[in-house]
């Protein structure tokens, strides 16, 4: 849907120290609002502070300094309320192998108050969302990983949520529940449902958001539309070199060749290098020669334009998956 101006959830200075005095900063002093009806991806590398980000949203984690306002309501001083309109997928799966999909369901809809016919009509609604209705009576140890992510969504959807938290939800699942979750996600936002949306993968932070937030090492350093947020990378070309068995050593090199800002090996497409120079076509005959004298091939050629990752390079000289 379309998202409003009105802002559903606000961090404030929002910061996590673990183990204080000395332990890790997770999060530094992040500031941004979600606004009502949006999707918005918090898209940085592990390690980040995604997951301690979403912890200290919905509770679950108790902030070293600043709040978060959800729906009107002080995650610190309130919780209760905010718990009511936010569901929660968590990155770690906390399901009962040994119970079916359906009784799985039945015992979180039971903790978060539900019960009688009003359960029973939520878990056959979740189990048709998530495409499980078939699979719903065995046993989760038989799942594949998509599909406990599946369940696991369906879960923090038991109770009508206005406002959906999903930490990486398609890490390490097959390429049909990807699409099948990412599906889901647009279509709970069709619905009206606001959904914050943790990844590392820049391409679901592009199909999805209507605003990205970058994250890394605990700060936000970029925030915007990806429009917004590509047109900070300016005039720079992503040169996307196709190199099948690229060695680390080929893209440290390409990374320090004239004019080149930075390269980095693009995981999920196969032996794919994306170079950031401040004009493609001029650095590819130096980059055709270091492919060639390292005894590789250059497959594919491609100009890009910038891209969410290429935006992550500019400000950070690294990788989303490095
Ligand atoms: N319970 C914890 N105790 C100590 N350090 C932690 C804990 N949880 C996370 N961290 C650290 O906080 C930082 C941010 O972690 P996390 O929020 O899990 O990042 P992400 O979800 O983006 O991968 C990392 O350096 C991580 O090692
Ligand atoms: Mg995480």
């Amino acid at each position: 849907m379309t998202p409003t101006t009105t802002p559903i959830i606000e961090l404030r200075g929002l910061s996590k120290q673990f183990n204080p005095p000395n332990g890790v900063i997770a999060v530094k002093d992040v500031n941004f609002s979600i606004m009502q009806g949006e999707i918005f991806s918090l898209l940085g590398p592990n390690g980040a502070g995604k997951t301690t980000t979403i912890g200290m949203i919905s509770g679950l984690l108790t902030p070293t300094a600043g709040d978060v306002i959800v729906g009107g309501h002080s995650i610190t001083r309130e919780p209760m309320a905010v718990r009511k309109l936010i569901g929660v997928v968590p990155q770690e799966l906390a399901l009962y192998p040994t119970l079916s999909a359906r009784q799985n369901l039945a015992f979180f809809g039971k903790m978060y108050g539900l019960g009688g016919r009003e359960l029973k009509r939520r878990v056959s609604e979740v189990l048709d969302f998530a495409e499980l209705t078939d699979r719903a009576d065995d046993p989760i140890e038989q799942y594949s990983g998509g599909m406990k992510r599946r369940v696991n969504i369906g879960i923090g959807l038991l109770h009508r949520p206005q406002i959906l938290f999903l930490d990486e939800p398609t890490v390490a699942i097959d390429p049909q529940s990807r699409r099948n979750i990412l599906d889901a996600v647009k279509a709970l936002n069709a619905e009206g449902i606001t959904v914050l949306y943790t990844t590392h993968y820049m391409e679901e932070a592009q199909e999805l958001s209507h605003r990205v937030g970058i994250i890394d090492h605990g700060q936000i350093i970029a925030l915007g539309t990806q429009d917004e947020l590509t047109r900070t990378v300016g005039e720079q070309d992503t040169l996307a070199l196709k190199v099948p068995n690229a060695t680390p050593e080929l893209v440290d090199t390409l990374g320090k060749l004239p004019g080149v800002s930075a390269c980095v090996s693009v995981d999920g497409e196969d032996g794919e290098l994306h170079v950031l120079a401040d004009e493609g076509r001029r650095a590819l005959p130096d980059a055709i020669r270091l492919i060639n004298e390292a005894g590789l091939s250059l497959q594919a050629v491609e100009v890009r334009e910038p891209t969410l990752e290429a935006v992550f390079l500019h400000l950070t000289g690294r990788g989303l998956r490095d």
